[in-house]
């Protein structure tokens, strides 16, 4: 019983995705489908950071399904609302709370250093609010409420990452040791996963050009409307399969990643991502073989890695109280772990107790 008693309490990994739009490949090959395997060795926590998407403005309605649809597909890839918390981050205060109290730990220097700053004040210069601004003092307390030890993200967020840390050691610096610096976690295979149609370019949600990007449910979007073009819940297999017939390659026909080969490079690291198999194989199993039968092939891989994904994500979605429940009890217990650490916050900060 002592042994038990004593027994170290597991690491703790945590990640939270936007509700912003459809979930693309990348997001799912660069975060969501490694997020599974925490659950076996780790304490795992998982949240929608939908406090975080309305830093870009938002079709209320549209919110609320993508975010439902989300919490059906984060289930969907092997996340299980017993083992794991998963939660949705506007139902836990305590987010914003802590947020508030790292503002003020905060430097403007800091903050305007970040490159997503820069990038998205840019993409929507009629709405540079100060929660863009301020995006990673929220994105550092949702790690530093749970004492995460680990944050397996995409590159993309490494630089959030950073800061994360930089606040927590500064606060420990000043209170003695409140939270647990947290290690960035990024998946080696791919770490950023880029467009089809751009490969100098991240696949990303917000890509205008929808060819660039494949989704993983298929909420027609404003993009897609702009484009006359529709993705169907999960992208339906022939539009996978032609995206990628149609990706951005080069002219050299050969199958090798290499430098100046955008193009082939992302179509290797995705088919090694999905099959398992290394650069060296890929590059000999596609020897004297065009291009054309590559792209065909990373497509169907792709395809056959997704399907069952979207067919469980399709049996979620029928069961809207169930999806409910979840998130509910999701949310119950992400607001016991973060009240915990907020209280520590308030006494040391000098606030009065209730
Ligand atoms: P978000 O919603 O943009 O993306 C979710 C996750 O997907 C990864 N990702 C990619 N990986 C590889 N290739 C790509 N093309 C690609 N696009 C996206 C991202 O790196 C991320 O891991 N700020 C975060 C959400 C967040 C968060 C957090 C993450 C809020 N609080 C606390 C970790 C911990 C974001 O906008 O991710």
């Amino acid at each position: 019983m002592a042994e038990e008693i004593k027994k170290e309490r597991k690491k703790r990994s945590l990640s939270l995705i936007q509700p912003t739009s459809v979930p693309t490949l990348g997001n799912y090959l660069g975060a969501m489908r490694g997020w599974k395997d925490f659950q076996d060795d780790f304490d795992t926590v998982f949240g929608i950071a939908d406090l975080h998407s309305i830093t870009v403005r938002q079709d209320p309605q549209k919110l609320r399904t993508q975010t439902t649809q989300l919490y059906a597909l984060l289930m969907a890839t092997g996340l299980d609302p017993d083992k794991s918390i998963l939660f949705i981050q506007s139902h836990v205060p305590q987010h914003s709370q802590l947020a508030w109290i790292l503002n003020c730990y905060t430097q403007f220097g800091e903050l305007n250093r970040m490159t997503q700053f820069k990038d998205k004040s840019q993409q929507h210069a009629d709405n540079v609010n100060a929660g863009l601004f301020t995006y990673p003092s929220l994105m550092a307390a949702d790690i530093l409420l749970y004492q995460a030890d680990v944050v397996p993200v995409g590159v993309d967020q490494k630089q959030h990452l950073e800061i994360t840390r930089d606040i927590a050691e500064r606060f420990n610096g000043i209170y003695g040791n409140v939270f647990t610096i947290p290690e960035p976690y990024i998946t080696k295979t791919a770490a950023k996963v880029m467009s089809l149609a751009d490969p100098t370019r991240k696949m990303s949600k917000s890509d205008p050009n929808p060819k660039g990007t494949v989704y993983l449910t298929d909420e027609p979007n404003v993009i897609m409307k702009k484009f006359k073009s529709c993705v169907y819940i999960l992208d339906p297999p022939e539009t996978i399969i032609k995206k990628f017939k149609s990706a951005v390659t080069d002219s050299e026909a050969q199958v090798a990643y290499r430098e100046g080969k955008d193009g082939i490079n992302n179509l290797m690291t995705i088919y090694s991502c999905v099959t398992g198999k290394s650069y060296e194989q890929i590059e000999s199993e596609f020897a004297g073989k065009g291009y054309g039968d590559f792209k065909t092939a990373v497509g169907e891989a792709v395809v056959a890695e997704l399907e069952p994904v979207q067919k469980r994500y399709n049996e979620f979605m029928k069961d809207k109280a169930y999806l409910k429940e979840k998130w509910t009890q999701g949310a119950d217990l992400a607001q016991r772990v973060s009240q915990r650490t907020l209280d520590k916050v308030m006494k040391k900060v000098g606030f009065v107790l209730k």
